[in-house]
C-alpha cells in the first residue's frame, strides 16, 4: 500500500438489514476507490449497540456485514477491513472527543432525534450512547487522519460535526489531525433529496465534494430507504432472492401520470426508480429517459427487477462461498485490526500527550 496516497475511511453498522441504499451509497464507491486511496473500512459494531440489539443477531451480523463488504468487491489486498470493537483507540478517542462537544451540537444532530423517537425506552428514556454517537464517528475518522470519507447523504451532519471538533482541537493544541472531506458519490448527482434539497447538494465550502445518493424507500419516496424499517417492502436487502426483488419493485409506490422522467420534485418515486436503475447499470438517467418513452410503469419495473436481480447475483453468489469460510473471513479481520491499530496508535499517542495526559 503506497504511503503518499491519500486516506479514505467509512463504515457500516451492523443492525437491521443491509439495502441496495447502502450499496449504491456506499459500499460500491468504496469499491471503485480502493485503487486510487489507502482504503479503510470498518464494521462499526459499537456504533451498532447505541440501539438495542440481541446479541445473538448482533454477532451474525457483524459477520454478515464483512462478508457483505468482502462479497461487494473490497479487496484485503488493497484495503483494510475490521471491526470497531477489535481497535480500543475508537472508544478511547470517543471519550476525549466528548469532553471538547457542547450538548447542545450532538442534541441538533438529525439522525439522533429520528433514533431517540424509534429507541426511547418507556421507562429509562434515551441511552446516552445514542448522543453520543457521532463523537465515536468522529472519533473513527480522525484516528486515521483521513481525507475523504466516502458516504450516502445522510451522515453529511456527522461529517460536518468532525470536521469542527478537528479544527477545535487543533487550533487550541496545535495540528493534530487531518481536516477532512465528506466524499458523496462521486458519480451521479440526482438524488431526489439532492435536487429538493439545495443547500446539502451544494455545501463544497463546507468539505463535501459533490451531491450524491439517496436512495428512497420504496413505499415511500419522500423517505430515504431504510435498514431499520418495519415495512420489509421499504428496501431491497443485498441479499433478497429474486423473486423477492420482482415482487418489492413490481409493488413499489409510483406516481401520477405515466411518464418515466426523472423529476424529483414532481416524481419522487419513479425518479428513485431511475436513479437506482443509471446505478445498478452505470447509465444516466437521462439515457433511460429515453429508452423508455411510451413505455408503461409494468415494463420499466420488470427490467428494473432485472438490472438489480443481475447487479446483486455476483455479490449474492461470493457471499454464499464466504458463507462456508468464516475462519477465513475471521483472519481477514484480525489482520485488518492489527494494521488500524498500527495507523491510529500514532493518532491516539498524540492526542494523549497533547492534552496532558500521560501515556
Ligand atoms: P449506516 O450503517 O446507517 O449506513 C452505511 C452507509 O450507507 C449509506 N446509506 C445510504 N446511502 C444512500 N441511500 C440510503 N437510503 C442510505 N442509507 C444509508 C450511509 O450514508 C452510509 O455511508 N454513522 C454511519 C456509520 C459510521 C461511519 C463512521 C461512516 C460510523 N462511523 C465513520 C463513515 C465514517 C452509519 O450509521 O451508516
Amino acid at each position: 500500500m503506497a504511503v503518499n496516497k491519500q486516506t479514505i475511511f467509512s463504515g457500516v453498522a451492523p443492525s437491521g438489514t443491509i439495502h441496495i441504499g447502502n450499496y449504491l451509497g456506499a459500499i460500491k464507491n468504496w469499491v471503485r476507490l480502493q485503487d486510487e486511496y489507502r482504503s479503510i473500512f470498518c464494521i462499526v459494531d459499537l456504533h451498532a449497540i447505541t440501539t438495542p440489539q440481541d446479541p445473538e443477531k448482533l454477532r451474525k451480523k457483524i459477520m454478515e456485514v464483512a462478508m457483505i463488504y468482502l462479497a461487494s468487491g473490497i479487496d484485503p489486498e488493497k484495503s483494510i477491513i475490521f471491526i470497531q470493537s477489535h481497535v480500543p483507540a475508537h472508544t478511547e478517542l470517543g471519550w476525549i472527543l466528548n469532553t471538547f462537544t457542547p450538548l447542545g451540537e450532538l442534541e441538533r444532530m438529525t439522525q439522533y432525534k429520528d433514533k431517540r423517537q424509534e429507541t426511547s425506552d418507556k421507562r429509562h428514556g434515551v441511552m446516552a450512547g445514542l448522543l453520543n454517537y457521532p463523537t465515536l464517528m468522529a472519533a473513527d475518522i480522525l484516528l486515521y487522519q483521513t481525507n475523504k470519507i466516502p458516504v450516502g447523504e445522510d451522515q453529511l451532519q456527522h461529517i460536518e460535526l468532525t470536521r469542527s471538533l478537528a479544527e477545535r482541537f487543533n487550533n487550541r493544541f496545535g495540528p493534530t489531525f487531518t481536516i477532512p472531506e465528506a466524499l458523496v458519490d462521486p458519480v451521479r448527482s440526482q438524488s431526489p433529496k439532492a435536487t429538493a434539497d439545495a443547500p446539502l447538494a451544494h455545501r463544497t465550502s463546507n468539505g463535501v465534494e459533490k451531491s450524491g445518493a439517496r436512495i428512497m424507500g420504496l413505499d415511500d419516496p419522500i423517505k430515504k430507504m431504510s435498514k431499520s424499517a418495519r415495512n420489509p417492502e421499504n428496501y431491497i436487502a443485498l441479499l433478497d432472492s429474486p423473486d423477492e426483488i420482482h415482487k418489492k419493485i413490481k409493488i413499489a409506490v409510483t406516481d401520477s401520470g405515466k411518464e418515466i422522467i426523472f423529476d424529483p420534485k414532481n416524481k419522487p418515486a419513479i425518479s428513485n426508480l431511475l436513479q437506482i436503475f443509471g446505478l445498478f447499470t452505470d447509465t444516466a438517467t437521462q439515457e433511460l429517459e429515453k429508452k423508455y418513452v411510451g413505455k408503461n410503469y409494468a415494463e420499466f419495473k420488470k427490467d428494473l427487477a432485472e438490472a438489480v436481480i443481475n447487479g446483486l447475483k455476483p455479490i449474492q453468489e461470493k457471499y454464499r462461498e464466504l458463507e462456508k469460510k468464516p475462519d477465513a473471513v475471521i483472519k481477514i479481520l484480525r489482520e485488518g485490526a492489527e494494521s488500524a491499530q498500527t495507523i491510529s496508535s500514532k493518532t491516539i499517542k498524540a492526542v494523549k500527550e497533547k492534552i496532558g495526559l500521560i501515556s
